[in-house]
C-alpha cells in the first residue's frame, strides 16, 4: 500500500494520533475519543470511518489520549514488528488508565483480527476488540463495556465496504484525501497476513466513490488517491440482470478524473498479474491522472515469486515495466522487496539486484522477511534465512535504491514541473512542499502569490534522494 513518506521508511513506522478536534453534528455526550492508526493507508483510512462513526454517535476526538474516555489504536500486523510496536504502545496507555480506570481502550484493525479474542486474555487493560468490517458496530460494543462487559466482534464481511459512511478526515491537509475504493484481498501471497485479517475481496460501489470525489473537491481538495489493496481487480456491476454492465478499474479511474480537470487522481497499489494496458492507456488520456505507480515486485527471480505464489514471473513483471515505459514515458515506478525469504540463494538475491538495475525504481519500501503465523509460507516453508543474512542483503537492497532514487531525482533539476501546494515545509516555515506528477516530494521557497491548493510550475535545482528543491518559475 501506498507509504506516507519516501525510500527506506517501512510501512509499519507510521503512525498517527487524531489531529482533529471534531465535535458531534448530533447529540453530544461529552464524550472523548482518541485514535492513533499504524500500518497501510488503508488502516488510516479506516480510523477516518471509526471517527464518523463515532462522532455521529455523540463523540467529540481530541489529540491527547490523556484526556480521552476511550482510546482506540488501529493496528497493523503486517510484520512482527509491526506487532511489537503496539504492544509497546499499549504500556503506555497503561499509565493513562491507571489514572483514569474509566477510560475504555480498544484495538482495531488487523492484529484485532488475528488475535481476536486472545487479545483480551493477554493485554488485561484492552476492553474492547474490534476487526477491520465490524466498525458498525463500535456503538454497540462501547455500551457493552460501559455495562461493566469486555467486547469482541472479530466478524469479517464478503459485502461491508462502507460505502455510504463519508469519513471525517482526520489529520488531513485539506488538500489531499484518500478514498478506498474495495476492501479485503483474494491473492494469497505466501508470505502475506493481509487475506487473513481483511477478509475475502469487495469493491465499493462506484457512484459512491465518485461523489465522494465530488464532495472533497467542492470542499477545496485538488488530490484524491483511490485505494485497495489490489485496484487492477476492481469490479463493479452496476444495473439490474440484462442490462447489467461491470465497471473494471481503468473505468472507474476515468470516471473519477473526470470530476475535474483540476482534480489530481492517483492509486496504489497496483498487483503486477493485473495491470492492463487499458489502465495505462487511460492514465495517458487524462492529464490529472498522475504519473506514477507502485508496482510491488517483492523479488526479481522466478522461482522465488512462485514459492511466494505471486503468479507473475521474472520476465512477466518485466514486461509489465516495459509496456508503462512504452505507454507512459514519464511515468514514475515504486515497489516493495523482501529479501531472505524462505530459501532464497544469494543467486536469486542477485536477481532482486538486477531487477532494480532494470526498473530504476523513483523509491521503493524495503522489508526483510518476516514470518507471520498462520500464512501459506507459515505452514509450508521453513523461515531458514538467518537474521543477519537478511539484514545483509536488505543493507544491499536499500543501497541499492538510494543510489537509483538520487539518479532518478537528479532528472528533474533543471526541468520545470507542475507542483500541487500542499502544505509549509516541515523544516521552515518560508518553504512550501508539494509533489509533482510524478510523486516526487519538492520544497520551494513560499511565493505570497499562491497558496496552499495552487498548482505552480517549479524549476528544479538541486536534490538529494528523498527530495527535490526548487523554485517557482512564472
Ligand atoms: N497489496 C500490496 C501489499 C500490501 S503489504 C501488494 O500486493 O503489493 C505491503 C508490503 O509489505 C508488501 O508488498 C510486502 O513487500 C511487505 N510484506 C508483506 N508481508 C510481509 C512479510 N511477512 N515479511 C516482510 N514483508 C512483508
Ligand atoms: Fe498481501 Fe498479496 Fe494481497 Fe498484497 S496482493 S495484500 S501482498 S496477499
Ligand atoms: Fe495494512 Fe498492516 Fe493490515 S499493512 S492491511 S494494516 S496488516
Amino acid at each position: 500500500m501506498l507509504e506516507l513518506s519516501h525510500t527506506t521508511k517501512t510501512h509499519d513506522e507510521s503512525r498517527q494520533g487524531e489531529a482533529l478536534d471534531l465535535i458531534p453534528t448530533g447529540n453530544s455526550t461529552g464524550r472523548k475519543l482518541y485514535i492513533e492508526s499504524y500500518g497501510c493507508q488503508m488502516n488510516f483510512s479506516d480510523s477516518e470511518i471509526v471517527a464518523s462513526i463515532l462522532v455521529d454517535n455523540g463523540f467529540e476526538t481530541t489529540r491527547d489520549y490523556k484526556e480521552a474516555d476511550v482510546v482506540f489504536i488501529n493496528t497493523c500486523s503486517i510484520r512482527e514488528n509491526a506487532e511489537v510496536r503496539v504492544r509497546n504502545r499499549l504500556k503506555e496507555f497503561e499509565h493513562a488508565k491507571a489514572k483514569n480506570p474509566g477510560m475504555i481502550v480498544g484495538v482495531l484493525g488487523c492484529m484485532a483480527e488475528r488475535l481476536k479474542s486472545k487479545f483480551l486474555e493477554e493485554e488485561k487493560l484492552v476492553d474492547v476488540v474490534v476487526g477491520p468490517d465490524a466498525y458498525r458496530d463500535l456503538p454497540n460494543l462501547i455500551n457493552k463495556v460501559d455495562d461493566g462487559n469486555k467486547a469482541v466482534n472479530v466478524l469479517l464481511s464478503r459485502e461491508e465496504t462502507y460505502a455510504d459512511i463519508s469519513p471525517v478526515r482526520l489529520n488531513s491537509n485539506g488538500i489531499s484525501a484518500f478514498i478506498s475504493i474495495m476492501r479485503g484481498c483474494d491473492n494469497m501471497c505466501s508470505f502475506c497476513v493481509v487475506p487473513f485479517t481483511r477478509g475475502r475481496e469487495r469493491s465499493r460501489d462506484a457512484e459512491s466513490i465518485v461523489k465522494e470525489a465530488e464532495d472533497l473537491f467542492n470542499r477545496g481538495y485538488k488530490e484524491v488517491t483511490l485505494l485497495g489493496q489490489n485496484v487492477d481487480s476492481y469490479k463493479y456491476k452496476i444495473g439490474k440482470e440484462e442490462d447489467a454492465s461491470i465497471i473494471n478499474f481503468a473505468q472507474l479511474l476515468e470516471m473519477v478524473a473526470k470530476v475535474s480537470p483540476e482534480l489530481r487522481v492517483r492509486f496504489s497499489t497496483s498487483h503486477p498479474k493485473d495491470i492492463t494496458d487499458e489502465v495505462l492507456h487511460t492514465m495517458a488520456s487524462y492529464e490529472n491522472i498522475c504519473n506514477y505507480i507502485h508496482l510491488p515486485v517483492q523479488s526479481g527471480n522466478s522461482r522465488v515469486l512462485d514459492l511466494m505464489n505471486r503468479t507473475y514471473d521474472r520476465e512477466w513483471y518485466m514486461e509489465r515495466v516495459e509496456a508503462i515505459r512504452r505507454i507512459l514515458p514519464t511515468c514514475s515506478i515504486s515497489t516493495d522487496v523482501i529479501t531472505g525469504f524462505c530459501t532464497e540463494t544469494e543467486e536469486e538475491h542477485q536477481e532482486t539486484l538486477s531487477m532494480m538495475d532494470f526498473v530504476q525504481y523513483d523509491f521503493a519500501y524495503m522489508f526483510a522477511y518476516s514470518e507471520r503465523p498462520g500464512t501459506l509460507a507459515a505452514k509450508r516453508y521453513a523461515d531458514d534465512i538467518p537474521e543477519e543474512v537478511k539484514k545483509r542483503r536488505l543493507t544491499e537492497v536499500v543501497d541499492k535504491q538510494r543510489e537509483h532514487s538520487l539518479l532518478r531525482l537528479q532528472n528533474y533539476v533543471g526541468k520545470t514541473q507542475k507542483v500541487l501546494i500542499e502544505g509549509f515545509s516541515k523544516r521552515s516555515d518560508f518553504d512550501y512542499c508539494g509533489r509533482n506528477d510524478q510523486n516526487t516530494m519538492v520544497v520551494f521557497p513560499v511565493d505570497p502569490r499562491y497558496k496552499v491548493g495552487d498548482y505552480v510550475q517549479v524549476l528544479g535545482e538541486s536534490c538529494t534522494s528523498a527530495t527535490l528543491k526548487g523554485r517557482i518559475v512564472d
